[in-house]
Order: C-alpha cells, then structure tokens, then sequence
C-alpha cells in the first residue's frame, strides 16, 4: 500500500504538470497493484467472512477507476482524468473506512 500512496502523489504531481505520459504511468501502476499482497488475501477472508464479496467490489472499482484515468490521460482529457481521480480517491477511501480497522484488529 505504500506504494499506492506515492503513485497517488506521482499521480497529482503529473496532473499539476499536465504530462500526460506521466498520468497514464502512474494510473497503470495504480490499476496494476495489488490492493492487497495475494499472500494477505488469504488471511483478510478468514477475518472477513461472507464480507468478502464487498472488500473485493471496492478493490475491483478502484481497480477500474485507475484504468479509466489510464485511458482519459491517453486521449488527454483532463477535466475527466479531475474527476475520475476524486472517484479514485474516495474509492480508497471507502475502503479502509469500511474495513481496514477489522482487517488490522482481525489480523493481529
Ligand atoms: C479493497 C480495500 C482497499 C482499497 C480499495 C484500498 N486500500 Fe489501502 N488499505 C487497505 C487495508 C485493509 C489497509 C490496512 C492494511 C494493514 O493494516 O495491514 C490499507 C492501508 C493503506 C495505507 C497505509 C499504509 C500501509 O501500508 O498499511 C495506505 C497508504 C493505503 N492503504 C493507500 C491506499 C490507496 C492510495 C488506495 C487507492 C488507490 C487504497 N489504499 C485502496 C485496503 C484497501
């Protein structure tokens, strides 16, 4: 996850800077990481349960959010690659509001 962290840094640093290569590097590196290290995924079931299924819809829309901003950066639109990022960001988001404290409690 830290790594999400500094390719969402990288991210806004691309947009100030309106370097569309950089945006499309940055959003694939996002889409491309795994939310949550494979190895982890395994013990986040047994902590989650039946919740599963919702921890993987955030992962996956988050997922999808970053290849949309891959693909608005591509064409240059920027207004879309604005808005799809609060998308983004707000995805993360939801994710840890909804289950990172259970993952953290359960994992321990
Ligand atoms: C599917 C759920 C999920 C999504 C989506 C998600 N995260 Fe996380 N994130 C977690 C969980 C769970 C933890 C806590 C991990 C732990 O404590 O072991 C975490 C922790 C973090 C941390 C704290 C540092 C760390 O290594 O523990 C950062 C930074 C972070 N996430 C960034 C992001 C960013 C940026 C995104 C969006 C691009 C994102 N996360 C999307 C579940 C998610």
């Amino acid at each position: 996850m830290a790594g999400l962290q500094g390719d969402m840094a990288g991210l806004e640093s691309a947009l100030w800077r309106e370097d569309f290569d950089a945006l499309v590097t940055r959003a694939t590196a996002i889409a491309d990481h795994p939310m949550v290290p494979p190895a982890e995924a395994q013990a986040i079931a047994g902590v989650l349960g039946p919740d599963m299924g919702a921890f993987k819809q955030h992962d996956t829309r988050v997922h999808d959010l970053a290849v949309r901003i891959g693909e608005l950066a591509t064409v240059g639109d920027l207004e879309g690659v604005l808005t799809t990022r609060a998308d983004l960001v707000e995805g993360c988001v939801a994710c840890h509001v909804a289950f990172r404290a259970r993952i953290r409690a359960g994992l321990r």
